[in-house]
This record gives structure tokens, sequence and C-alpha cells, in this order.
């Protein structure tokens, strides 16, 4: 079917098109194409709108230097060669594609039957150009012309697309329909360059999460709409934890928790709940020196009690235990698990205490145990799903496995590609269990090289992650450790001089970003076919 258009369209190149009425409209189907691409545009105004004023205009002159230049930005081979393309290369992209555009506009009168007509046949050129594009970004560099060709074929498309729309007739007024025109055009070119990851994702099928500190949202307004923007899902990074929500016996500090599920819920996005659990870090001296089983028992129940029933119904996803694996630097344990208070008064069987405890607490949320270098297969990764087997075969009410995904940090220097993080999901998705990425960011500390050819590679890892989760069934998305490079935990917490996330430290775009993107736009197509 469409295959006949083209063929017509060529044919109607070659030989001037006799006069001809122009085809009846469907009104229902022009409407929809109509309102779809003025949408696309719309999406990017909003966003622009919603910056804070003393910012806005620099950041509407950056969105629009970057449209095409950052598409372009994202692409990488599958092998994990660089994402990068030079700003003139984009430049010159740019520059075919708006003069490609604007022969056609300039070619085009038309009536409003016209200008309704050219919408419906551009509606599917819409889809087509986004398409077309998406073989570009594999193609990095254009070393055999792929790229050049392509547009080429856009253009001819788009040409073709006239005359296809029975609007031959001249001397009518072109304004309106070369507006129109160059509406549709650019909303299908905006599709592919100016749509959030959250708009993306929701076609895609896909949670892309982010983990806040509440305080840093509040007090920034690009945080706050790159969150609109960017996200389906927030985790609270700290807020959750045992320590800053129980830091004394009888002392519960509630607000922050209370503030990112009212961040997340004003928005309509989903919460994961990070941690209930945890026995490595940031757990009160209370509870680290308990005296025995009995006193830890009673304190562990009160504490998921507590927290998972405040929140009861409004947290998708529990992390009901934090990595009960030994930690890759501590010293190895004799059973692998991590040696805490919990596993040392209470016995492995912890795990399967607390996720009956979270259970009872909240029958809604999906109950996770976290764990970080499990994206790599070997005995790391197979000590925690021999866990996984056991506390599925006990009957202990585990639904998912979240894997931290903290690429080239643990295991120190490996960065897992596509195919290595899909076949470790797939393995624990196969036990009927929901999976995700819950905590990724790429670290460059331990990678050579300059940092743009750091920052490229670094888009080919985040494109992998989540082409990777969006390719196994069971897999639901994707949640990253922060969102700019300006509050990264590795900076924080370990000192690193670092640029793990996908926004830099001033909020634009990085190359990670449209890795992410690109992942997305491909598993939403793919889901569109
Ligand atoms: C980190 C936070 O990001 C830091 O702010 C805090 O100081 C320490 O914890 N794995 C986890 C997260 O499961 O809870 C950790 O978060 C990062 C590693």
């Amino acid at each position: 079917m469409r295959l006949l258009p083209l063929l017509l369209a060529t044919a109607l190149l070659l030989v001037p098109p006799p006069a001809q009425a122009a085809p009846a409209c469907d009104a229902r189907k022009v409407a929809a194409a109509a309102r779809a691409c003025a949408d696309l545009l719309r999406g990017e105004e909003r966003f622009v709108r919603d910056a804070s004023d003393a910012r806005r205009a620099q950041r509407v002159a950056r969105v629009r230097d970057r449209l095409i230049a950052s598409w372009y930005a994202a692409g990488t081979a599958s092998d994990g060669a660089a994402c990068a393309v030079t700003t003139a290369d984009a430049g010159d992209t740019a520059d075919r594609l708006a003069a490609a555009v604007a022969d056609v506009g300039a070619a085009l009168p038309g009536s409003t039957a016209c200008r309704a007509a050219v919408l419906r046949t551009l509606a599917p050129l819409c889809r087509r150009v986004v398409r077309t594009e998406l073989p570009l970004l594999r193609d990095q560099p254009d070393a055999h012309g792929i790229r050049g060709r392509t547009l080429a074929r856009v253009r001819t498309d788009l040409t073709a697309a006239f005359p296809l729309a029975g609007c031959g007739a001249a001397g009518a007024a072109a304004a309106d329909a070369e507006a129109a025109l160059l509406r549709v055009a650019a909303g299908a070119l905006g599709d592919a360059t100016t749509r959030g990851l959250r708009a993306l994702a929701a076609d895609a099928g896909q949670e892309v999460g982010v983990a806040v500190e509440p305080g840093e949202v509040s007090s920034d307004p690009l945080y706050a709409a790159a969150l609109d923007r960017e996200t389906t899902s927030l985790t609270a990074e700290n807020a959750m934890k045992w320590g800053p929500i129980h830091p004394a016996p009888d002392t519960w500090v509630f607000e922050p928790a209370d503030a990112v599920v009212a961040l997340a819920e004003s928005r309509g996005q989903r919460v994961r709940g990070h941690t209930l659990v945890w026995g490595a870090l940031q757990l009160p001296a209370y509870v680290e020196n308990a005296p025995d089983a009995d006193a830890l028992r009673a304190l562990m129940a009160e504490h998921v009690a507590t927290v998972a029933g405040r929140y009861a119904g409004r947290i998708a996803q529990w992390d009901v235990v934090n990595e009960p694996l030994a930690g890759v630097l501590d010293p190895p344990t004799p059973d692998g698990l991590d040696d805490n208070v919990f596993r040392r008064l209470l016995g492995p069987g912890y795990v399967a205490e607390a996720l009956h405890l979270a259970r009872a607490a909240d029958p809604a949320a999906k109950l996770f145990v976290n764990e970080n270098g499990i994206e790599v297969p070997g005995p790391r990764q197979d000590r925690f799903y021999a866990l996984v087997q056991e506390l599925l075969a006990s009957g202990a009410p585990l639904d998912g496995v979240g894997f931290q995904a903290h690429l080239g940090l643990i295991p120190i220097g490996q960065y897992p590609d596509r195919a290595t993080i899909a076949a470790s999901l797939r393995r624990f998705a196969e036990l009927g269990l929901t999976v995700e990425l819950t905590e990724l960011d790429v670290t460059l500390v331990f990678r050579s090289g300059d940092l743009p050819s750091r920052l490229a590679f670094q888009c080919g890892s985040y494109r992998d992650a989540v082409a990777a989760c969006a390719s196994v069934p069971g897999c639901s998305g994707v949640t990253t450790w922060g969102l700019s490079d300006r509050s990264t935990w590795l900076r924080s917490f370990f000192g690193f001089t670092d640029w793990p996330l996908p926004f830099d430290d001033d909020w634009r775009r990085k190359a990670a970003y449209f890795g992410m993107r690109a992942a997305l736009l491909e598993a939403a197509l793919r889901d569109a076919d």
C-alpha cells in the first residue's frame, strides 16, 4: 500500500499533472494529523515557557540551536562506537532539511481544501521522516553517503507529496498552504528532536525515572521543568531510607519523603520506594547496635509497617531489601551475603522476613530486591540468582529485581553492552519477575581518553541500557540516579570529578540524553509497527 503513492508521485513528477479536482478530504484524519503535529511543536514551546524568566531567552536560543544538532549527536553504532558528530555536520544537515521543506512550500498553492489534502498526505510523512532518521543514527559517521542519500529521499518524498495531494491548480493563495506544510514538516522533524523522554517513554511503554532530593527540585525551576518533561517515575534518593526517615527510635522525619510522593502525584508520575531494609549504609546506630534478634526483629517490623504503611497504595514498587550481597569492595563472606546486622542477628532469612512485612503493610506495591553489579554475568550475578530462586521457592512475596546499573563503577571500569544487559535482565524476568534498571548512571572516571570522546562513549552506554530494557519482556523501565551532573552522588559521596548523568551542570542535554532518546524512539516506532 505504501509503495503506491510513491510510484504515483514519481509519475506525476515526470509528467506534469493534468488539472484535477482536489480529492475529498477525510476530515477526521486531517484533524488528527494536524493535531498530532501541532502537539509536537507545542511540546517544545511549553518546555521553553516553563523555564524561569531570567534564563528563558538563553534557553530558547539554546533549544533552537540544538534541535537538529542534538538529534544527530544521538547516533551510536551498535558496537558502541562514538556518538559524536561535528556541529558543522549537524548544521549542514539542518540547512539541507530546511531548504527541502522551503522548496516544497514555495511550490505550493492552495485553498482550504487543498491545505487539508496536503495535511492528509503529509500525515504519514510525519512518521516517515522520523523513521528515515533512525538509520542515520546508526550510520555515523556518514562514510558511505547514507545520510546524504536519505536526506535526498526525504526531500523527494516531500516534493512528491504536493502533486499527490491534488493541489495542482495554480493561482490560489499559497501562504496558508505553505504555512500548513511547513508546520507539518517541522512537526515531523520536531518529533525527532524536541519531544521529551516522558512522551517517548509513554509511546514505548516504558518508565523513565529519576532519583530526586525534593529540596533540590523545589529550589531549581529548571530541575522541576525537566522532571515534568523527562520522567514518568520518581525515586527518593535518600528521603525514604532508614536513617533519614527514622533517625531515632521515636523520631520520624516524613516531610522529605512526603514531598517526593507529592511531587510525583502532582505530575501523574509513579513512585518507586527506596528502601526499607538496607544493612550497609544510612542505618542509625540504634539499629546497628540492636542487642539481640528479638529486639532487631521488633525494630524491623515496626519500621517496615510504619513506612510502607504510610504510603500504602501510592508506591508502585518498593526496594524492600537493598544490596543483600556482600559489597564488591568488602571482604568476601562465606555465603556471599552482606555481613550486616540483619544477617548477623536474624540470619539470611531476614530478606524473606522483610518481604512478608512489606506485603502486609502495602499489598498493592510490587516488592523488589535491589542489587548492584548484577548487570554482568558471573559469580556475583549467579549468587544473586540463587538468592532469588530460594526466595521464590520459600514462597516469599517477591515480585521484582532491581538492577542498580552504576555502569563503570560496579564492577570498576566495566560498561556492559546492550546484549549483555538484556541477557542479564532476561535471566531474571524468565523467573516471572518484573525487572528494572533502578539507579542508572555512567561514571567516566575509570575511562581513559579526552572528555568529548568519553561523553560520546557514555551516550552509547545510555542508549544500550535503555534499549536493553525495552527489548526484554518484563523489563518495565529505567531510573537514573539523578538527572543533572550538578547533583550526582558520584561527586558528593565519592568526591569524583565526574559527569555521569544525562544533563550537564547547566541543564543542557548531553549526548547521553540523546542516547536514551534514540533507544526510546526506536522502541516506540517498533511498537507502532
Ligand atoms: C546514595 C545517595 O545517592 C547518596 O546521596 C547517599 O549519600 C548514599 O547513598 N546504591 C543505592 C543508593 O542503593 O541508595 C545509593 O544512594 C547509591 C548506591
